[in-house]
C-alpha cells in the first residue's frame, strides 16, 4: 500500500471503530435493561445518602435552635456560621478502598463516620464548649467518638473539636439513627484550616522545602491559637465587668412582663 492508501485505511478503520463504539453503548450502557439494573443497584445507595441529608438537617435546626436560644440570653450569637456536606461518592469508595472495608450497606453505615459532615463556626474558643455540651445533652444525641484537636493539635497544626454523633430521624415507618461528624472551630481555626487544606496537596517540592513549608504553617496555627486566646480574654474581661456592674434600671420596680 502506498502511504495515501495507508492513511485512508487508517482514517476508515478509525470511523468503523467510533460508529462501532457509539452503538455499543447505545445498544447496551443505555439500553432499557442495563439503565434500570443501574436504578435497581443505585436506589439502595440514593437511599442511604438521602438519610444522611436528613440527619444533616437535624443537627444542623438543633444548632440554629441552640444559637437562638442562647443569643437571648447571652445578648449575642455563639455561631458565626454552619456548613454542611455530604462526602461525595468518589470519596467514600476512595475510604473504602484505603480503609479495605467490605463492600455492603451496613458495612459502609458501621464503619465511615463522615458521610454526614456538618461544621460549626463560633466566635470564641469557649463557645466552642458551651454548643458541645449543650448539643451533647440533649437525649436525642448519641455520643461515638470525641477529639479534641483544640487541647491536643494534629502535628500538622490543625485545632477544631470533633464529635462523632448519632442521631435519629423519623421515617414513614420507621427510625433510624444516623451517624455525623460535627467539627467545631472558630473563625480563626477555620480560616487557617482552609488555606492549609488549599495549599496542602498537588505539590511537588523537594523534601527539604515541604517541611520548611510545614513548619511555617505549624506556626501560623500557633499564632493564630494566641489571637483566639486574646479576643477571648477581651470578651471575658468585658463579661466580667458586666456582671459585676449591672445597668441600673432607670424604671426600677416597674417590670414590663412580671
Ligand atoms: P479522614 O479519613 O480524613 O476522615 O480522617 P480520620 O477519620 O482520621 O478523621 P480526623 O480526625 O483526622 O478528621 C478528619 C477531618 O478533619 C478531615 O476530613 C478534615 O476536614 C479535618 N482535618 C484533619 N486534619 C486536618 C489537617 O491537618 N488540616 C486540615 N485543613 N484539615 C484537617
Ligand atoms: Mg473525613
Amino acid at each position: 500500500m502506498s502511504n495515501d492508501e495507508n492513511t485512508a485505511f487508517s482514517s476508515e478503520m478509525e470511523n468503523a471503530l467510533s460508529t462501532y463504539q457509539e452503538d455499543f453503548v447505545r445498544e447496551n450502557l443505555m439500553s432499557d435493561s442495563f439503565l434500570d439494573f443501574v436504578e435497581q443497584n443505585t436506589k439502595p445507595i440514593d437511599l442511604l445518602f438521602a438519610y444522611y441529608r436528613c440527619a444533616i438537617m437535624e443537627v444542623e435546626t438543633k444548632f440554629n435552635v441552640l444559637d437562638e436560644s442562647l443569643s437571648v440570653e447571652l445578648d449575642r450569637n455563639p455561631i458565626e456560621s454552619i456548613q454542611t456536606r455530604v462526602k461525595s461518592v468518589d470519596s467514600l469508595l476512595r475510604k473504602m478502598r484505603r480503609k479495605n472495608i467490605p463492600l455492603n450497606l451496613s458495612a459502609i453505615e458501621e464503619k465511615i463516620h463522615d458521610i454526614a459532615g456538618v461544621r460549626v463556626i463560633c466566635s470564641f474558643p469557649d463557645d466552642i464548649y458551651e454548643l458541645a455540651e449543650a448539643f451533647l445533652a440533649q437525649d436525642d444525641i448519641t455520643l461515638i467518638a470525641r477529639k479534641d484537636y483544640i487541647r491536643n493539635p494534629k502535628p500538622s497544626g490543625y485545632r477544631s473539636l470533633h464529635l462523632i454523633v448519632e442521631v435519629p430521624i423519623f421515617l414513614k415507618n420507621e427510625k433510624r439513627n444516623m451517624k455525623v461528624e460535627v467539627q467545631f472551630r472558630t473563625i480563626a481555626m477555620d480560616f487557617w484550616a482552609s488555606l492549609e487544606h488549599k495549599l496542602h496537596y498537588k505539590h511537588d517540592l523537594p523534601p527539604e522545602r515541604a517541611q520548611a513549608l510545614a513548619d511555617e504553617l505549624r506556626d501560623c496555627a500557633e499564632q493564630i491559637e494566641h489571637l483566639d486566646q486574646r479576643m477571648q480574654a477581651v470578651r471575658n474581661e468585658i463579661v466580667t465587668y458586666n456582671k459585676e456592674n449591672p445597668k441600673e434600671s432607670e424604671f426600677p420596680g416597674f417590670p414590663l412582663i412580671n
